[in-house]
């Protein structure tokens, strides 16, 4: 079926188009060019009107409706096509653009769905289908594995638009195949998650309390996670002197408090040499004042945080499991033991993958796994260094020949540092209407134009526009709902709670009144 005539030609790649209706943004159409077929896709849709234009009242208004409505002359659908290569090209696999540009008069026309499935759904087993193209839904919308995994994928959107659902049809992809992810899970969004695949088998998911042990601590990190301020370096001092000697015991936290009450009281070990003299005397009481105030600091540390701060555990990352999606819940962390809980999950993980290429069978993870970080704002920040931004860049760049995919999540890709953005293969972008965000992901990825920028603010909950590696070519997608009637990520209804909680109070009441006449 036509769809539209080309009218106007700015370069070899971007057309405008009079179409015969108006044509959803997004949609996939076939320029019917004398040499090559090409695959265009809508990026702008305008519909205008000569007769319901420059009017300056209503009562023309009103009669301008009328005059438009028999005039089979007076409506015009305005549309810009980017070509996006020739079809013969996309089927291959290899998609190359026309050389010259599309001559006016040329007519746009529908794509056959046998074509649209060659180039969105290939066969092979790398390919997974994590949803449908969104303007041709009876097409599966596949994505490549192997890229993701090798180059990296950033999953990008404001709030409550279907990131975390589309990690989680990317667990169930990577579950089905019998693969290895770790999803870092800071607001335990994924407690809950079970995954099956086609057969209705469960996928083994493997739920981890994330923890972190003394043991892999150095004694700067320890005083930062226990919240020694900056300013009290004379405390650090003392706690990393202490902390040296007995990080590896089982008892840590009674050996740490049992040793600056030894110094508190004057006659701790790591005491230094008292030198005869005032000064001395009075730089040993300042010590023994110190150790008393971090005394109660580690107290208040060993009562908060005992449950993320493990000296029991040998090494936290034995709990994870290869062959699983592993749920590591950080819900218990605060930001900077998050920060430093996770910079050591990818490191050992990265470690791991780098001595197995080395051909150590001593490892966990002896293939290919995906690292997720939810929550990528906060731990890979503009103008900040996190312990996380260094070693997550380095494995940006380096975990490729390993086998190390990384997956950012944001909710706000302008805070996400630019140098671990732009080492993403794949982008997935859901919507977004911040400019600055728009303008963050514009810069990083050259396949998404401005004018696809802008439209991201127009898509719904689950659409997403995908790029890079993972992609033969930029696709509008609706993605499936995988968590659905899993009340997953959904907003919580205040309505809905209070209106229960009332009929709860009111039934206590009630039986509070039998209570008293049974009295
Ligand atoms: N593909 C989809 N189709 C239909 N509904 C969806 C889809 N993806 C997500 N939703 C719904 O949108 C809600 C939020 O989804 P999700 O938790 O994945 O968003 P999010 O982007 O991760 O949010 P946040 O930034 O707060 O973490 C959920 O209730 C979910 O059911
Ligand atoms: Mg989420």
């Amino acid at each position: 079926m036509i769809l539209g005539i080309v009218k106007d030609v700015t370069d070899p790649i971007n057309i405008k188009i009079q179409a015969k209706e108006p044509l959803p943004l997004g949609k996939y159409v076939t320029i019917e060019r004398d040499d090559d077929k090409c695959l265009g896709l809508v990026e702008t849709s305008l519909s205008s009107s000569s007769a319901i234009s420059n009017i300056t009242n209503f009562q023309e208004a009103l009669e301008s409706v009328e005059v438009s409505k028999d005039s089979t002359r007076d409506k015009g659908f305005e549309t810009t096509i980017r070509i996006i290569g020739t079809v013969e090209s996309l089927k291959n696999g290899r998609p190359t653009l026309p050389s010259t540009p599309t001559i006016p008069g040329t007519k746009i026309s529908d794509i056959e769905h046998d074509i649209l499935r060659i180039i969105f759904s290939p066969d092979s087993s790398e390919w997974s289908r994590i949803g449908n193209l969104l303007r041709t839904d009876e097409i599966d919308a596949k994505i490549n594995i192997d890229e993701i995994v090798s180059r990296h994928l950033a999953i990008l959107s404001m709030t409550g638009m279907g990131k975390s659902n589309f990690v989680t049809v990317l667990a169930r992809e990577i579950g089905k195949r019998n693969g290895t992810a770790i999803i870092f899970d800071y607001h335990n969004d994924y407690g809950q998650l079970e995954l099956f695949n086609e057969e209705n088998e469960k996928i083994n998911v493997n739920h981890v309390d994330a923890k972190i042990t003394p043991r892999i601590l150095s004694g700067d990190q320890f005083a930062q996670i226990i919240d020694i301020p900056k300013s009290a370096i004379h405390q650090a001092d003392i706690l990393i002197e202490i902390f040296e000697q007995i990080r590896e015991e089982t008892n840590f936290w009674e050996r740490l408090e049992a040793e600056l009450i030894l110094v508190r009281d004057g006659i701790g070990a790591v005491a230094p040499a008292a030198a005869p003299g005032p000064a001395a005397a009075a730089e040993q009481r300042d010590r023994q004042r110190r150790a008393g105030r971090l005394l109660t600091r580690v107290q208040r540390a060993r009562r908060l945080y005992s449950n993320v701060i493990d000296p029991l555990i040998e090494n936290p990352r034995d709990s994870l499991r290869q062959n699983s999606i592993n749920i590591l819940n950080a819900t218990n962390f605060n930001e900077k033991q998050a920060d430093i809980g996770l910079s050591y999950y990818l490191e050992t993980a990265f470690n791991d993958r780098k001595n197995s290429a080395l051909g150590n069978r001593d490892v966990i993870f002896q293939d290919p796994l995906f690292f997720v970080i939810e929550e990528a704002h906060t731990f890979i920040k503009v103008g900040s260094e996190t312990e996380t931004k260094f070693i997550a860049g380095k494995i940006a760049k380096e975990a490729r020949k390993f086998g190390m995919g990384l997956c950012i999540v944001s909710q706000r890709p302008s805070k996400v540092d630019e140098d671990v953005l732009s080492q993403m293969g794949s982008f997935a972008v859901l919507k977004m209407i911040q400019k600055r965000d728009q303008d963050s992901i514009f810069n990083t990825s050259e396949e998404i134009t401005e004018k696809m920028a802008g439209h991201l603010s127009s898509l719904n909950v689950g659409e997403a526009f995908l790029t890079g590696r993972f992609v033969k070519i930029p696709t509008l997608v609706k993605i499936d709902e995988e968590t659905k009637s899993k009340g997953f990520g959904s907003d919580i209804s205040a309505t809905n709670a209070w209106s229960k909680s009332v009929k709860m109070t009111k039934k206590e009441s009630s039986q509070e009144l039998i209570d008293k006449e049974d009295l």
